[in-house]
């Protein structure tokens, strides 16, 4: 049997799309493999978000090189955003023998044939209707616990700084009842919660062919209504695009976790229109607001940017403000970092000085700091409903897993194991994890 080795890198997406890798290439016999020393097929799964992500990449092409010195005969592939970024250059590196773009990924048996056969090769054809829908991914997740489900590819929204839209094409939504049989088809198989991903999951639409429409919210409850016991997870959220709808609906299954990931970028109106994203801090500040009235316990968690093009000292200021007010469980923070072909680069100078860059993302890191251990603290003495994931990292004797809000709890096993539901009562809380005990019911 051959043996394909797969690096993942960037977001959920890619990690799913990585499933759907495997299964396509189990199908013409392949089985996968964690050694990359044994495999005839390395595989990368790249991300474009960033430079220092490409960077990293490159670094593994480096590496590959070794590999196949040590080894002739073993083929190299480069897939995902990066892949479809870079197409020609990736080929020309003399390392890479397969090139293939997020929506390329059934022409990887080709691909492969013709590299074995001595000819590098490249798919970056980006699709209008590509979703891999009937295709059964090859969980790669070993516990058999908790999955993600592609409910759309591609996005609309061009936000000024991203490369994704280049990299991933126009949206599409997934058939909504082969979403559905994809949460049936994990759920009996022992999987206790999915994640619905896209990058915009506010704008999933499923159009019938007799006028029908399915709209997030209404797959969130077809999804919700599987079973009580599958625990339904989504993200991407965008502030513009959330509705009421889809709040309520999350408010009104138990199984639909409370936790919204809402990326705000920016707390500077300046900043937030020039990075294209289509609302202001006053409508985030309201749907946050809308959130919590709904749902007073949902987790809440965000992306920020320091240093975009132009930002002053003051819309700096307006970052830090909105972080304080919101008080976010915690938040992903990045240095603005300039993406070839994106409208930011075309149309805005990456004028803020490196140091200044790196001196703002540390400020909002140490204020998230904070904020964090605000918001973790709160918890104590409250209850929650955890899905355990497993053996603590730190202490192999406890067990670890999210409660609804996406926070990590920690508390001593007694008997619980991976895949259970257990009621615990936080005791103690730090920035980053709830410490708890099982509370008997
Ligand atoms: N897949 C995600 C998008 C990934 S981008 C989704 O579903 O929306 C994740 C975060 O990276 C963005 O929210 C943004 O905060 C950050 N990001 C994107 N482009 C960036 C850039 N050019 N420089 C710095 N950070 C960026
Ligand atoms: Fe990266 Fe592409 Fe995801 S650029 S974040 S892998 S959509």
């Amino acid at each position: 049997m051959k043996k394909v080795y797969i690096e993942t890198y960037g977001c959920q997406m890619n990690v799913n799309d990585s499933e759907v890798v495997l299964s396509i290439l189990e199908g013409e016999g392949y089985a996968l493999t964690e050694e990359m020393g044994e495999a005839d097929l390395i595989l990368a799964n790249t991300c474009s978000i960033r430079d220092n992500a490409e960077q990293r990449v490159w670094g593994r092409i480096d590496r590959f090189r070794l590999e196949k010195k040590a080894r002739p005969g073993v083929l190299v592939g480069i897939l995902g955003c990066m892949a479809e970024r870079l197409g020609e250059k990736l080929l020309a590196s003399g390392v890479v023998d397969i090139v293939a773009g997020p929506d390329a990924y059934r022409s990887l048996p080709a691909l492969v044939a013709k590299a074995a056969a001595g000819t590098p090769c490249l798919d970056t054809t980006l699709s209008r209707t590509e979703t891999y829908a009937e295709l059964v991914p090859s969980r790669m997740d070993k516990k058999g616990v908790s999955a993600y489900i592609s409910i759309m590819r591609g996005r609309n929204n061009v936000c000024g700084y991203c490369v994704g839209r280049y990299a991933r094409g126009a949206e599409r939504s997934g058939e909504p009842l082969s979403l559905v049989r994809e949460a049936c088809d994990l759920f009996n198989r022992g999987y206790k919660e999915v994640s619905l991903l896209g990058q915009n999951v506010d704008s999933y639409l499923w159009k019938g062919e007799d006028g029908e429409t399915v709209d997030f919210a209404d797959l969130l409850e077809m999804v919700a209504a599987v079973s009580p016991d599958l625990r339904v997870r989504f993200s991407t959220s965008y502030p513009s695009d959330i509705t009421d709808k889809v709040l309520y609906t999350m408010a009104s299954h138990e199984n639909i976790c409370r936790h919204i990931h809402l990326p705000v970028q920016s707390g500077s109106n300046a900043m937030l229109e020039k990075m294209r994203r289509k609302y202001t801090r006053e409508w985030y500040l309201e749907r946050v607001a809308r959130i919590r009235e709904i749902m007073p316990d949902c987790g809440l968690t965000t992306d920020v940017i320091a240093g975009f093009c132009g930002e002053t000292e003051e819309d700096h200021k307006d970052t830090l403000s909105l972080m304080e007010t919101v008080v976010f469980d915690s938040a992903f923070m990045f240095q603005y970092s300039e993406r070839p072909g994106t409208l930011s680069a075309k149309k805005y100078e990456d004028d803020v000085p490196p140091k200044v860059k790196t001196a703002r993302l540390n400020e909002i890191i140490a204020l998230q700091g904070r904020m964090s251990e605000k918001s973790y603290a709160a918890e104590v003495g409250r209850l929650h409903k955890v899905l355990v994931e497993g053996p603590s990292k730190r202490n192999p004797d406890e067990l670890c897993g999210r409660a609804g809000n996406y926070k990590m709890c920690v508390f001593p096993g007694e008997g619980r194991k991976t895949g259970d539901y257990v009621t615990v009562r936080v005791v103690d809380s730090t920035p980053a994890t709830l410490i708890c005990r099982i509370e008997e019911q």
